[in-house]
């Protein structure tokens, strides 16, 4: 490695065995400022990031659990997990390719949710390999979805990669896929955030920022209506940063019970390569991060359906104690031709990145 970058190698260490009997192994990268995540096989699962605040003091700021158990146990909603082969919902569990119909798993009455239920991609185990150089450390999850799993046509080969540069507090998770017949994909990672560490009461005092003039409307079972509306004068206008807290209750009383909403990214200029989707700050603590993505769209959910489950060390994981904000195309794309399209065809390559970067909120003020 080169000078300073002195960052133990990556780490791969056993995480059990799945309830069928599958061995997990959970890998650790990270560089020098104690800067760290931890990713395990099982759904290509990031289980731990270690993030400084304005001392350098780290903490965790995922939730999840200690053991494979706990993520296959009901309280598991998604936690960190790599969510496909379509994440989101499909209205009805439906829909057509070159005329042919396809019905998945109603995981979500009435709808299908996040690629289904016994193999969605957050339930299988990984094959994985570490990589380390003088830029940086990474672990790279592989894993061939069979033609027919969960209802979805075509064999795919997906790729995840999370990277963590020698020289920067950030998170990069890039998604690669390949497929022998026309399918729909749409993976992003289902990180639950509290930037003042997992297991702290509430996100409502969190501030945020979308860059996002418009989101999706939806009908009351959270599937968009194909309309493109205006954030402007509503509860979802992020457009400069906002308390969480300062008008959940409103958001709460909708069929969405709090914020759980697809936000159209602004166009990128021109020659960036990603858009900076989000920024989210933690005053106490003063944890900074700001999400880049290549996708259209991001999921802003509230954790509205926390429930005081037992989380890492035995902590209670109240309702609002984490967010979401996953990168990602339109849900239900694959029913609305006016989305930007989640079809992926033969010799073609699916290609996606997503970047969390964590500063100090103060510094970068004073910059
Ligand atoms: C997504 C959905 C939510 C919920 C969570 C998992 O963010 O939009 O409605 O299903 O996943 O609990």
């Amino acid at each position: 490695m080169a000078s300073g970058a002195s960052a133990a190698d990556p780490k791969v260490e056993s995480f059990g065995k799945t309830k069928d009997g599958e061995a997990v192994e959970i890998y650790t990268i990270g560089n020098d400022s104690g800067f760290s995540a931890r990713i395990m096989t099982r759904g290509a699962t990031l289980v731990n990031l270690h993030v400084p605040d304005r001392d350098g003091k780290l903490v965790d700021v995922l939730l999840g659990f200690d053991d494979v158990s706990g993520y296959e146990s009901e309280g598991n909603q998604y936690f960190g997990c790599t969510t496909g082969r379509v994440c989101n919902r499909i209205a009805k569990g439906k829909f057509s390719l070159d005329g042919k119909d396809y019905t998945l798993a109603i995981n979500n009455e009435p709808n299908h949710l996040h690629g289904g239920v016994e193999r969605s991609l957050d339930k299988v185990v990984w094959q994985a390999k570490s990589f380390s150089s003088d830029k940086g450390q990474s672990v790279r999850l592989t894993y061939t979805s069979p033609d027919g799993e969960e209802g979805y046509p075509g064999k795919l080969e997906i790729t995840v990669g999370f990277f963590i540069p020698a020289d920067r507090n950030s998170l990069s998770i890039s998604y690669k896929a390949t497929t022998d017949a026309r399918t729909p994909i749409n993976l992003t990672n289902h990180a639950y955030f509290n930037l003042g560490g997992e297991g702290s009461e509430t996100v409502l005092n969190h501030r945020l920022r979308l860059n996002a003039d418009n989101y999706t409307p939806t009908d009351d079972t959270l599937i968009p209506t194909g309309e493109i509306a205006k954030v402007e004068g509503t509860d979802l206008d992020f457009r400069g940063f906002k308390r969480i807290g300062a008008r959940i209750k409103s958001v709460g009383e909708t069929a969405a019970i709090g914020y759980d909403h697809n936000f159209v990214l602004n166009d990128r200029e021109a020659d960036a390569a990603m858009t900076l989707a989000a920024v989210l700050v933690e005053p106490e603590s003063g944890r900074r991060m700001r999400v880049m993505t290549t996708e259209p769209g991001i999921q802003f959910y509230s954790g509205n359906f926390l429930e005081g489950q037992k989380g890492k060390g035995g902590k209670t994981y109240a309702h609002r104690s984490a967010l979401c904000l996953e990168t990602q195309h339109f849900p239900d794309s694959v029913n609305h031709a006016s989305f930007p399209t989640t079809i992926l065809n033969p010799g073609e390559e699916y290609s996606t990145k997503t970047i969390y970067a964590f500063s100090n909120a103060e510094a970068d003020a004073a910059k």
